[in-house]
């Protein structure tokens, strides 16, 4: 009888203590896989970019040095190539745990609209963000009082830069006005000089946001994504005839240029001016260049006092293999070690109100003096204004334009566009 019972407590005293192991066996499988690594999709491969981010993986490899950094960026400027496999990675189930979002249509008419991204509101109550992070940033990161992703950094669009020897030697002043830019690049083709860099498509319709707004100004240039501007309207005629002309003084070769190619033919003696927005500084100085010396800047001319910007952000996927170890990755992308790291090599200023200007440049630290002061206004090619497939049909309306430079034509096709993706339905 006592055998018996001795045998019983034995038992217990077994399937306790295996008990107690499996418990915590199990706690410590489900915080591992979480906290063991972290994979981010973005398309910062190439000249300037890819610096920015080291240097911000830098800072996250201090933080969480048990949690492994899988960089995973797909090549191409302003995410060509890099939209379309993140795309089949989502229809495939096969999220990363975070990605490059820029602010605006592109966050909320893609991916909240999609379902593919999670509400980050605990992250910003725990971190204080909502005190640190610009009030003009947060509705368009945000539907139904959810915040959706973590901005990074603001970058500049409308920035016309120039090689100042150039001008000087042709005795070219700066270009404030769009007529003032045309007298100064017919004085630089006569001279043999190309007036204009352009690289591939993605830059051309960067370049032609820019004509809009400076030609329109800031608040009909707003009114084209709002629907208060009409597309079929003698003023867009006005400015796409300006574009056309714009057009005219560039390189012949501009398909098959990166944006790296482009801009670096004015740091080099090729050309004169470049549009481009200001990560062309973060490359600028990878390259070596002096700010004033190799390279001047100014806004594109006719957008004086506009800050036409765009702000790169990162998300929370859905289905996250890493939910923990993305929580990680955006904490210290939305923390000030983090930014102060990634935007001075990237070239743009902190998305955080807080950060120590003395990090920056002198070109950066004018970006932030404009980025207080200026008129703000949005950018189609990165994201602010136009959803994905409003912003599709443009692009799909400017490859034939720039093949048969047809102006009737292209108009008619962007107003084709507004109807069917756009405001003017
Ligand atoms: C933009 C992006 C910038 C920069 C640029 C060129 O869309 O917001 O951060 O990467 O493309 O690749």
């Amino acid at each position: 009888m006592l055998k018996k019972r001795v045998w019983q407590i034995l038992l217990a005293v077994l399937l306790l203590g295996s008990l107690i192991l499996t418990a915590c066996g199990g706690a410590a499988e489900e915080a591992a896989p979480a906290d063991d690594a972290v994979e981010v999709f973005s398309w910062w491969t190439g000249g300037g970019e890819a610096a920015g981010l080291e240097a911000m993986i830098g800072i996250f490899n201090t933080e969480y040095p048990g949690t492994e950094f899988i960089n995973a960026t797909v090549a191409g400027g302003a995410g060509t190539n890099a939209r379309a496999v993140l795309a089949t990675r989502l229809q495939s189930g096969d999220p990363p745990d975070s990605w490059q979002g820029h602010a605006g249509q592109e966050l909320i008419g893609t991916y909240v609209a999609g379902g593919q991204i999670e509400p980050l509101n605990d992250l910003y109550e725990a971190q204080g963000w909502l005190a640190v992070m610009p009030e003009t940033l947060i509705p368009l990161i945000s539907q139904d009082g959810n915040i959706y992703s973590v901005p990074v950094n603001i970058h500049r669009a409308n920035v016309m830069w120039y090689n100042p020897a150039i001008l000087e030697a042709n005795g070219v002043a700066v270009p404030t006005t769009i007529d003032e830019w045309f007298t100064a690049m017919d004085t630089l083709q006569a001279a043999g000089v190309t007036p204009l860099a352009l690289g591939e498509q993605w830059t051309q319709m960067h370049l032609m946001e820019t004509i809009l707004l400076g030609s329109l100004g800031a608040d009909a240039y707003d009114g084209l994504w709002d629907g208060k501007t009409a597309w079929d309207s003698a003023e867009v005629k006005a400015a796409l005839d300006n574009f056309a002309k714009v057009l005219t003084y560039t390189n012949s070769d501009a398909a098959s240029l990166s944006w790296q190619d482009a801009s670096q033919l004015v740091v080099n003696g090729d050309a004169a001016f470049n549009v481009m927005g200001d990560w062309a500084e973060g490359y600028f100085r990878e390259l070596g260049k002096a700010p004033e010396t190799d390279y001047g800047w100014a806004p594109v001319p006719g957008t004086v006092g506009v800050f036409q910007f765009l702000s790169d952000s990162f998300t929370l996927a859905v289905g996250a293999p890493h939910p923990a170890g993305a929580e990680a990755w955006l904490t210290v992308a939305g923390s000030k070690a983090g930014q102060e790291a990634f935007n001075p090599i990237k070239g743009s200023i902190c998305a955080r109100t807080d950060c120590d200007a003395s990090l920056f440049g002198v070109y950066l630290q004018s970006a932030m003096d404009d980025w207080a002061s200026n008129k703000v206004s949005g950018s189609l090619t990165h994201g602010v204004v136009a959803n994905d497939s409003w912003k599709s049909e443009i692009d799909t309306a400017l490859g034939l334009f720039m093949a048969d430079m047809n102006v009737e034509a292209f108009q008619t096709a962007l107003v084709a566009a507004c109807v069917a993706s756009g405001p003017c339905q």
